[in-house]
């Protein structure tokens, strides 16, 4: 009887708490030593952390490998290079604007740096060739892909099955 209590309890557990693979991929995600691969210090998830790259919640829909896809791709879609009076160039993520300002997420540092910019300071945007998103380059493993993917899709859609390398 106790054994049937305890194995309903744990069966509880397991759907409706975070999985243990999600949980690696959270720990990933927030505090992983490699700087290019601690996704939260660019990325924003379930209210935490500063919204600079991309909402991840867009790719609920995808596929584990199309989101493998995604975090490993080295052609960028919105990042920029904005061409400025003073000359200083760097890739750039546009922030928040107002009628005169907009911030520009300087991307040379880890974490990106906010400069808040006057528009007028800003002649215009060039197309990015010199950044990279760093996971591309951070050596992950296809377990660490794994797991960090399960983390986003229990995130963005409660998913607790859990993502196996063989999808990948
Ligand atoms: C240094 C900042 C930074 C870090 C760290 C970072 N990203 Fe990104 N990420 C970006 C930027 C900027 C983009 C947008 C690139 C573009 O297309 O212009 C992006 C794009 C993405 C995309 C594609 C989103 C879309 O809508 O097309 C995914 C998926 C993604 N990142 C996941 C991750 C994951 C997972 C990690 C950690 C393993 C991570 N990122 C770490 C900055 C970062």
């Amino acid at each position: 009887m106790r054994s049937v209590t305890i194995g309903l309890l744990l069966t509880a557990g397991v759907a409706l708490g975070q999985p243990a693979q999600a949980k690696r991929g959270m720990a990933l995600f927030w505090e992983s030593p490699d700087a290019g691969s601690r996704c939260g210090a660019c990325h924003s998830l379930e209210g935490r952390g500063q919204a600079i790259a991309p909402d991840l919640r867009r790719l609920a829909g995808l596929s584990p490998r199309g989101i493998k896809t995604a975090i490993l791709s080295t052609v960028t879609e919105y990042v920029v290079t904005p061409k400025l009076k003073s000359g200083k160039a760097f890739p750039a993520l546009k922030g928040e604007e107002t009628d005169k300002t907009i911030v520009l997420w300087d991307l040379s540092t880890t974490p990106p740096q906010a400069k808040q910019t006057d528009k007028s300071e800003v002649l215009g945007y060039g197309t990015n060739t010199t950044w990279k998103h760093p996971p591309s380059s951070a050596n992950l493993t296809t377990k660490h892909l794994a797991d960090v993917i399960a983390y986003l899709r229990f995130v963005t859609k409660g998913d607790t099955r859990g993502v196996s390398e063989d999808d990948l």
